[in-house]
C-alpha cells in the first residue's frame, strides 16, 4: 500500500492539468462505453462505429431500458463487442479492464427516469452512486498498470446531467460553475457520482473529463420519456398527461448532436474540466406536446384523433418538480468548437 499510494502521487503531481488525449499521445483506440444499449450510448457507438476507426466495447447490463436493436446496424461490425454486465459487480468490471485494455471509457450506464426515482430510488442509488464508484475503482487500477504514455492517454468521461444544478428561475443559465442544488432522488444520485469523479481526479490524480447536458431528443429513446410517450399515446388515442399547467422548461438537445460533443470532449477536453452541453433550445412542455401533436395532425391526416391536443391532460404535478433547466454552452463552444448542427 505504501508503494502504491507513493506512486499515486507521483502520477497527480505529473499529470499536466491541461492536456487532451489527443495531445498526450494519440487518438482512442478502444474505448468502453457504459450504458451502450440505451437511448444516448448507442447514439455514441454508432457514430464511434460510423465516423471512426476506434474499437468500442459496449458495457450494459441491459435493463429495461437497455434495447440492442438500437445498435442492429453495428453489431455485426468486427469493430464492436458487447459485454452483458453489471457495473455494480466489481469482479466483472475489473475483468472487462483488463481483458479489453481501453484507452478510455465513457460512462453512461445509469438509471434516468426521474419519476421511476420517486417511486423507487433504490436502483439509483446502487447505479449511480455504487456503480460509478465501482467502475472508478476499477479504472484507477487498470490504469496505474498502464506505460507512461497510456497513463497520460487514458481517461474516464463521466457523463452527466444539468439537473444536478437544481432549478432555475426565469432568467439566468446554468454554467460549469453553477452550485449543486439536486432535487429529485435521480439528480442526487448524479451528482453523488459527479462528485465522486472529481474525487478520483483530485486524490488519485485519474485523468478524467465530465459533461452535464440537458434534455435530449431523438431516435431510440425508451418510450416512457416525454417525447417518444406523447407520440405513441397520441396515435393510440389516449390521453396525453402534462405535469401541472406544462410550463416547466427544458433545454432540447438532439441526441446526434450531443453525442459528437461527447466524443471532442472525450479527444480534446482537458483533464478535471467540466464541460456543459445544451443547445439553448428552451421549450416548456406544453408547447413541446403541442408541437408533437400538430406534427402528428400533419403526418396522420387520416387519424381519427386530430387535432391531437384535444388529447392533452393536466395531471398532478411531480413532487419536487424543477421549473426550468438551460445551459449555457459557451465553454465547450469556445474552447473546443462545437457546435449543435440540429435545433429543436
Ligand atoms: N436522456 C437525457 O435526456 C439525458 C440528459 C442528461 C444526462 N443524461 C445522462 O446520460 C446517460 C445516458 O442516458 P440515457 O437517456 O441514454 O439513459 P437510458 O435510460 O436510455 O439508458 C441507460 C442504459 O444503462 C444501462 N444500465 C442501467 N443500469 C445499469 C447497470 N447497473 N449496469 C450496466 N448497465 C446499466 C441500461 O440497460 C440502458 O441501456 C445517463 O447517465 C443519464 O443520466 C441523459
Amino acid at each position: 500500500m505504501g508503494c502504491c499510494s507513493a506512486h499515486l502521487i507521483r502520477v497527480a503531481i505529473t499529470e499536466p492539468a491541461t492536456t487532451s488525449a489527443e495531445q498526450s499521445g494519440g487518438v482512442i483506440v478502444k474505448v468502453v462505453v457504459t450504458g451502450g444499449a440505451g437511448f444516448i450510448g448507442s447514439a455514441v457507438i454508432r457514430q464511434f462505429i460510423a465516423e471512426t476507426d476506434a474499437e468500442v466495447v459496449n458495457v450494459d447490463k441491459l435493463t429495461y431500458a437497455g434495447n440492442l436493436e438500437s445498435l442492429a446496424g453495428v453489431a455485426e461490425n468486427p469493430r464492436y463487442r458487447f459485454e452483458r454486465v453489471d457495473i455494480c459487480d466489481a469482479a466483472e468490471v475489473e475483468r472487462i479492464f483488463f481483458e479489453h485494455r481501453p484507452d478510455a471509457v465513457m460512462h453512461l450506464a445509469a438509471e434516468s427516469h426521474v419519476d421511476r426515482s420517486i417511486d423507487g430510488p433504490r436502483a439509483f442509488i446502487d447505479t449511480n452512486i455504487l456503480g460509478t464508484y465501482t467502475l472508478l475503482d476499477a479504472a484507477r487500477r487498470y490504469w496505474l498498470t498502464l506505460d507512461e504514455t497510456g497513463r497520460a492517454r487514458f481517461r474516464f468521461h463521466h457523463v452527466s446531467t444539468d439537473e444536478v444544478y437544481g432549478s432555475l428561475g426565469p432568467k439566468g443559465l446554468f454554467k460549469e460553475t453553477t452550485p449543486y442544488q439536486p432535487n429529485s432522488p435521480y439528480s442526487a444520485s448524479k451528482a453523488a457520482a459527479d462528485h465522486l469523479v472529481r474525487a478520483w481526479h483530485k486524490t488519485y490524480g485519474l485523468p478524467v473529463v465530465v459533461t452535464n447536458c440537458s434534455n435530449n431528443f431523438g431516435p431510440y429513446q425508451f418510450p416512457e420519456k416525454l417525447i417518444p410517450l406523447v407520440i405513441l399515446k397520441a396515435l393510440r388515442g389516449e390521453a396525453l398527461p402534462i405535469y401541472g399547467k406544462g410550463d416547466n422548461v427544458r433545454d432540447w438537445l438532439f441526441v446526434d448532436d450531443h453525442a459528437a460533443a461527447l466524443r471532442l470532449v472525450l479527444a480534446k477536453g482537458r483533464v478535471g474540466e467540466t464541460y456543459n452541453i445544451g443547445a439553448h433550445g428552451e421549450r416548456t412542455n406544453l408547447d413541446v406536446v403541442r408541437g408533437v401533436c400538430a406534427i402528428l395532425d400533419e403526418m396522420v391526416p387520416t387519424s381519427p384523433y386530430r387535432p391531437h391536443e384535444a388529447l392533452i391532460t393536466h395531471v398532478a404535478d411531480r413532487p419536487g418538480h424543477d421549473q426550468r433547466y438551460a445551459i449555457d454552452s459557451g465553454k465547450i463552444m469556445s474552447e473546443l468548437g462545437w457546435r449543435p448542427l440540429e435545433s429543436f
